[in-house]
């Protein structure tokens, strides 16, 4: 009797013990799980629930891992949500954000374009297969010997005399033209297709009347200028000659409607920091129905959307 009870309590002892030790191997599963888990040690990094949710639903696998590879940065959800945010630019954007103190938006914008570093450093060459979407700016330059095969005369019914456009700008232009004339408006160009040498000039020339800062916020250095791909044009109101062109109705036109005919007002307002030049109301680049209608609708400039939509 004695023994039977003291095999039943063996039985007792002994399962209680495998109860036990299985509960342990549960626990101590779940917690070496849990410190593997990705969400466990972006925790340890320093990220919150709400960033860490972030990071799951705006970075593809390979790049959530590396977040991991990466001190905490508390700009990195802000830069990571941004509608332009580009991958391979991380590194600077966060650069970009500890240093200067700027909110995301204007980080990605600045990087995006370059704009994040002096004006005319860490140049390259234009990507020339880019053809009529080609960009030209403070960091995108065109070789003294660009060569465009499809220059033409403009017509003096639509530009003031001796001005060239690529055919395929100046057939745009010349819709754009029509357009504008009949709602009551004549919108002429006054600059068309500069060569390496004149723009050269055209720089010049602003720089010896209004010294450097003046020329580097309206005109191009050579190789640096739209006006060398034969695209850009400079347009005023032949009604309204000396007002200024921002001025006048048709400048309200153009805005409306120059993408209709693949044209972009390339130097916006309040997009100084991001161009690298001052608002000019009459500057136009020719990028084709699409693309301008695009940038029209997003209220982007050119340099940030070739970064965006066309390398990227
Ligand atoms: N005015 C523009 C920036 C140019 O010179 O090309
Ligand atoms: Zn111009």
């Amino acid at each position: 009797m004695q023994k039977k009870r003291r095999i039943k309590k063996s039985v007792k002892i002994i399962g209680s013990i495998f109860i036990i030790t299985c509960i342990a191997l549960i626990m101590l599963v779940n917690y070496l799980f849990k410190i593997n888990s990705f969400d466990y040690k972006l925790g340890q990094l320093g990220y919150s629930e709400e960033d860490i949710k972030i990071i799951k639903s705006n970075l593809d696998e390979d790049a959530q891992k590396q977040v991991l590879e990466r001190e905490y940065d508390v700009n990195l959800p802000k830069i990571i949500t941004q509608k332009y945010f580009i991958y391979d630019n991380l590194d600077i954007y966060l650069e970009v954000a500890k240093e200067e103190n700027l909110d995301a938006k204007k980080v990605v914008s600045l990087v995006n374009s370059n704009a994040y570093k002096d004006h005319y450093t860490d140049i390259q060459t234009s990507d020339y297969t880019k053809d009529e979407l080609i960009l030209v700016n403070k960091y995108y330059q065109l070789g003294a010997d660009y060569e465009i095969e499809d220059l033409v005369d403009v017509s003096t019914v639509y530009a003031y005399s001796g001005i060239r456009l690529r055919s395929v700008a100046y057939e745009a232009y010349k819709e754009l033209f029509n357009a504008a004339k009949e709602e009551g408006f004549t919108i002429v160009i006054g600059s068309g297709y500069r060569s390496y040498e004149s723009q050269e000039a055209v720089y010049n020339a602003n720089k010896n009347n209004y010294g450097t800062s003046y020329a580097d916020s309206y005109a191009a250095r050579p190789g640096h200028s739209e006006h060398q791909t034969g695209l850009a044009l400079d347009v005023s109101d032949y009604d309204n000659r000396t007002v200024d062109f921002e001025e006048t109705e048709a400048y309200q036109w153009m805005l409306k409607n120059a993408h209709k005919y693949g044209f972009i007002l390339r130097y916006p307002k309040d997009k100084e920091d991001i161009t690298g030049y001052s608002f000019e109301s009459w500057h136009y680049r020719y990028v084709g129905v699409d693309v301008a209608t695009d940038i029209h609708n997003l209220n982007i400039t050119y340099d940030e959307y070739y970064a965006y939509y066309l390398v990227s």
